[in-house]
């Protein structure tokens, strides 16, 4: 059966249950920025403890780093990204937009949306020019004397120049790894697809240093590594896919890169990049600032620079890929009905306590007072407004997992029903034990109804 997700209805989806806002709207948006809403910041958060919780909380040789965002200007010098991070732009005189010269193929004119730039006898197209991606900024008061500093385009360096504090105060010993998570900016020419590219986004870098003999092991291991936790996440196996770059597609930096590449509505396109980064990044800054980012062995004096695997994956696409892959909609008695099917460790709220007669006040407060025992435990939303089915609709939106209804028999029995957001089975359960029921089917593998 065909997938029935579309962007737009992605888009929809998350602005009509308040995922994610254009950002500045009340000034038309921006096009290339967003805002996230309540349950936009709850997904958002549990993809990001899903991923420190696999790089750092369950593994012994990964230890965490939070960098500043703008560091000495040096830094991105000597990474090359002043030389090298750049994009080449074309600018048509005619209709004064600026493309990508390497995806006209996928852009549109701006005079006639039907043709690509170029198509048209209109179009008048500059040479190539290579455009620098990093957002630069100053420091200091007075705009004279200041220093130009830029706003991070990648963590990664962050972590790069805290080599020496970590490898020492961590006490680790390659193969170790330096995780950490945090906003990144890009001037971007070319933004859109939603929150797929922006201007400003969050990645989740992990820096794995190796002996250099065993690089290309890791390498694949990471691969691998990355593949199993998007699938262990819900994502579904026929959406993902590896793809490695040719040689003329590498970063400045990199060695060898896979994409691990999601199936959005756009078409295949990058979730996360994979990169065999050498020794490039140690090598330089160890050269530029005289301090040797080495590897000794105190015990048997020797001494390495070691080689680096990196995981990158961004948040923001992350989430878009969740979104996508969980959407579905069904006709259930005769209605229609839209679901997220989102992973429950991922789900922005795991259980809805509902009322099912708000205006019975014995009802209301044995939902409130369950309510306020499931709370303290895992993310718990209360919902008295509206016909049930309203709110069991409201809930499948948002992609909650369970819904406990409080009804007159829950005065008799001390039970309530536990609803199941994708087989829609309802059963009943007592009130007492409804805590343990939602952690331990929170704690159970998951796997996606949707077919493969
Ligand atoms: N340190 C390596 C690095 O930054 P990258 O492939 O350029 O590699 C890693 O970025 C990830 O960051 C991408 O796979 C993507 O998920 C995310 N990302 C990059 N640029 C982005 C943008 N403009 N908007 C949203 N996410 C972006």
């Amino acid at each position: 059966m065909a997938d029935v997700v579309t962007m737009e209805k992605i888009v929809s989806l998350a602005r009509r249950r308040g995922f994610v806002f254009p950002s500045s709207e009340i000034y038309g948006g921006l096009g290339s920025a967003y805002d996230y809403g309540h349950y936009g910041v709850l997904l958002k958060e549990n993809v990001k403890a899903r991923w420190l919780e696999a790089m750092v909380r369950e593994r012994e040789d990964i230890v965490a780093l939070d960098s500043s965002i703008i560091l000495h200007p040096r830094v991105w010098e000597v990474s090359g990204h002043v030389e090298g991070f750049h994009d080449p732009l074309v600018d048509c005189r005619t209709c004064k937009l600026r493309f990508r010269a390497d995806q006209l193929d996928q852009a549109q004119c701006g005079r006639k949306p039907s043709k690509r730039p170029g198509e048209t006898p209109d179009c008048d197209l500059t040479e190539p020019r290579l455009f620098n991606l990093m957002f630069k900024t100053r420091i200091g008061p007075v705009e004279e004397t200041g220093l130009d500093a830029y706003l991070r385009p990648e963590t990664a360096q962050g972590i790069f120049v805290n080599f020496k504090n970590v490898a020492q105060l961590a006490r680790r010993k390659p193969p170790f790894g330096i995780a950490q998570i945090g906003k990144a900016f890009r001037n971007e020419v070319t933004t859109g697809h939603f929150i797929f590219r922006t201007l400003e986004f969050e990645q989740m870098e992990m820096e794995y240093f190796v002996p250099p003999a065993e690089a290309r092991k890791w390498f694949e291991y990471w691969v691998e590594e990355r593949l199993s936790w998007y699938t262990r996440l819900g994502i579904r196996e026929s959406h993902l896919r590896v793809r490695e770059h040719a040689p003329e597609e590498l970063a400045h930096y990199s060695q060898a890169t896979s994409d691990i590449e999601y199936l959005y509505p756009i078409g295949w396109s990058e979730l996360e990049g994979v990169a065999h980064r050498g020794d490039y990044d140690l090598r330089a800054h160890s050269e530029a600032s005289g301090t040797k980012l080495e590897w000794v062995d105190t015990e048997s004096g020797e001494r390495y620079t070691p080689h680096v695997v990196e995981p990158a994956a961004g948040v923001n696409r992350s989430m878009l890929a969740f979104m996508v892959d969980a959407y579905d909609e069904e006709v259930v008695a005769e209605r229609p009905r839209t679901v997220l099917r989102l992973h429950p460790q991922i789900a922005p709220v795991k259980v809805a306590v509902l009322p099912l007669i708000p205006r019975n006040e014995d009802i209301s407060a044995r939902a409130r007072a369950l309510y306020e025992e499931l709370r303290r435990a895992v993310a718990a939303e209360y919902d008295d407004s509206g016909q049930i089915g309203r709110r069991y609709r409201r809930q499948d939106e948002i992609g909650t997992p369970w819904a406990l209804t409080i009804d007159e028999q829950t005065l008799e029995d001390d039970t309530v029903t536990i609803r199941d957001r994708d087989s829609l089975a309802q059963e009943r359960i007592p009130i007492a034990g409804a805590r343990q029921a939602v952690l331990d089917r929170l704690a159970q593998d998951w796997k996606t109804p949707k077919p493969d």
